[in-house]
């Protein structure tokens, strides 16, 4: 990796997907911008640097991770954690940090990468043995489709356009099959939905808008 640009063999990445997150870099932490469901979103998850966890953060957009550095620098609930921010993909990182990590939380970027399987492989490389995994993705539905990108993106403005591509997108029994594949049975699978009235996310039993899985890694 050199100059904020990475080669790719075997890679996650789809270039066209970083490129649009990283336009959004100067507004991302603007809670009434363009980024503002995600925000909102984070009723639905912990934020563990301000929690006390030990984190590291990675990005396949180098503008990202810099707004990352930058937002904890102005933040000392989370400065004071000392989080880490690296510019890469995960299965660079996998590389270095096999078996490293507690828990690995990926949340709302799977459904933006090119190669899951590889996704899938690398994170749970990155996880020490019995340490779990979190992850959030929208669901492969004709609700997806129809609420969260043709109205949320193309009409309502909610969510920038072209954020979201119905094909990306996984059901969790192929997230499941995914997980399991890698010796990381999936424990716990959780519905996420959001109220367009009081613009707040909650979890529920259905899955046909967003889910949110546990996995753990087995010990051998
Ligand atoms: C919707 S944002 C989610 C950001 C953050 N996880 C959150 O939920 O607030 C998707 C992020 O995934 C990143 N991304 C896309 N493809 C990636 C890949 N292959 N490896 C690592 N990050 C990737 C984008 O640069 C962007 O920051």
């Amino acid at each position: 990796m050199s100059n904020g640009s990475m080669s790719f063999n075997q890679s996650t990445v789809d270039p066209e997907d970083v490129k649009r997150h990283s336009k959004l870099a100067e507004s991302w932490w603007d809670l009434n911008g363009p980024m503002k469901l995600l925000h909102a979103y984070n009723s639905v998850r912990q934020a563990l640097a301000e929690l006390g966890a030990n984190m590291t953060g990675i990005d396949a957009s180098e503008e990202l991770v810099e707004v990352a550095k930058e937002h904890t620098y102005n933040n000392p609930s989370i400065i004071s954690n000392n989080p880490t921010y690296y510019f890469t993909t995960v299965e660079q990182h996998s590389e270095q940090f096999r078996n490293h990590y507690d828990a690995v939380v990926a949340s709302e970027i799977i459904e933006h990468v090119m190669d899951k399987e590889l996704f899938v492989k690398s994170c749970v490389k990155t996880l020490k043995p019995g340490g779990i995994i979190f992850i959030t993705t929208p669901s492969k539905t004709r609700f997806t489709q129809i609420f969260s990108i043709f109205f949320a993106e193309n009409i309502l403005g909610m969510i920038p356009k072209g954020t979201h591509q119905y094909d990306k997108l996984m059901t969790p029994e192929q997230l499941k099959l995914l997980l399991n594949q890698n010796n990381c049975p999936v424990e716990v699978t959780r519905g996420i939905t959001f109220n367009p009235l009081t613009s707040r996310f909650s979890l529920t039993d259905s899955t046909r808008m967003t889910f949110a899985v546990k996995a753990v890694k087995n010990a051998n």
